[in-house]
């Protein structure tokens, strides 16, 4: 059954942590596909692991457009969500209608996702939601400003940043968004977020108790070893370490391992990603940064 928003929250009420992929080509969207992950963002970040810019700034809506329709074809049942990337949704309400519906007629996107809370996005967010497209804020470390924000960092240190946090949540909340995701927050600012939020709060680099986990899969299958945040784990390692303890389904399966390989280890890892988030143990304080 294809997920929804409607299926999404049915987990969420029900106490389940969800889990959340990119994802930025057919081949591997169709690996997604067969894995219980049940969100896939076609992130802008993939104009550096897919297109190799060196960070974001430069990606436009035509390859976000190009990405995002390869990953409908290869997941057809997942609740995919389309990154606006930097400029398509600033200077407009109109605009960013624009560029939103774009993502859902050409790609077959279910949502899209914008970053920052100011007033001026807090309009675009409205103009969406109000044009029927269901949105996902991005607050906290948002890599499409990063040098206004100073670059990689945690962001919610001080009081003053822990309120413009809080209050950013309740103004998109406000707005209409479907859910919201914390980058780079401390844990336990992301877990007083989470336990007063009514919608669903998902984390990266944002500790273990958010309501659902989004990780790049670059990360996730060890593709992308020029920058590597504390949050990013890479899956493939504790498939191995379980191999050779004889404890995971490698043998079992040895004939798809042989006929599959990368398809098969990679799904592997992604399974291992889905067991450990709603088994809350991922992430551990290894991956996570340190609270406030
Ligand atoms: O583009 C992306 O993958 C993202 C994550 C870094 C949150 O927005």
């Amino acid at each position: 059954m294809k997920e929804n928003t409607r299926t999404l929250n049915k987990k969420f009420e029900s106490g389940e942590r969800l889990t959340w992929l990119t994802c930025y080509d057919y081949s591997f969207a169709r690996v997604i596909e067969s894995t219980d992950i049940d969100m896939i963002l076609v992130g802008d970040s993939g104009g550096m692991v897919a297109l190799g810019y060196k960070d974001t700034t430069p990606v436009t809506m035509e390859e976000m457009i190009m990405l995002s329709s390869a990953v409908r074809r290869g997941a057809p049942n997942k609740f995919i969500v389309g990154d606006m990337p930097k400029g398509s949704y600033e200077v407009s309400d109109e605009d960013a209608v624009r560029n939103a519906m774009r993502f859902v007629k050409e790609s077959g996107c279910d949502a899209v996702k914008l970053e920052g809370d100011n007033e001026k996005i807090l309009s675009r967010v409205k103009a969406i939601v109000e044009s029927g497209i269901v949105v996902i804020g991005h607050i906290g470390l948002t890599p499409q400003s990063l040098a206004q924000q100073g670059g990689y960092r945690v962001v919610g240190r001080d009081k003053k940043e822990i309120s413009r946090l809080e209050d950013g949540v309740r103004s998109l909340i406000k707005s209409g968004v479907f859910s919201i995701l914390l980058e780079a927050v401390p844990p336990n600012l992301a877990q007083k977020i989470s336990s007063e939020s009514n919608i669903i709060i998902f984390g990266i680099g944002a500790g273990e108790f958010v309501h659902g986990q989004l990780l790049i899969l670059h990360d996730l299958i060890g593709l992308y070893p020029d920058f590597r945040p504390k949050f990013a784990k890479c899956f493939v390692p504790q498939i191995i370490s379980k191999y050779e303890e004889g404890k995971t389904n490698i043998l079992e399966n040895i004939e798809a391992f042989k006929n599959d390989g990368v398809f098969y280890i990679s799904k592997l890892a992604i399974e291992a990603f889905v067991i450990d988030v709603k088994n809350s143990k991922f992430p551990s304080d290894q991956f996570s940064y340190k609270n406030n």
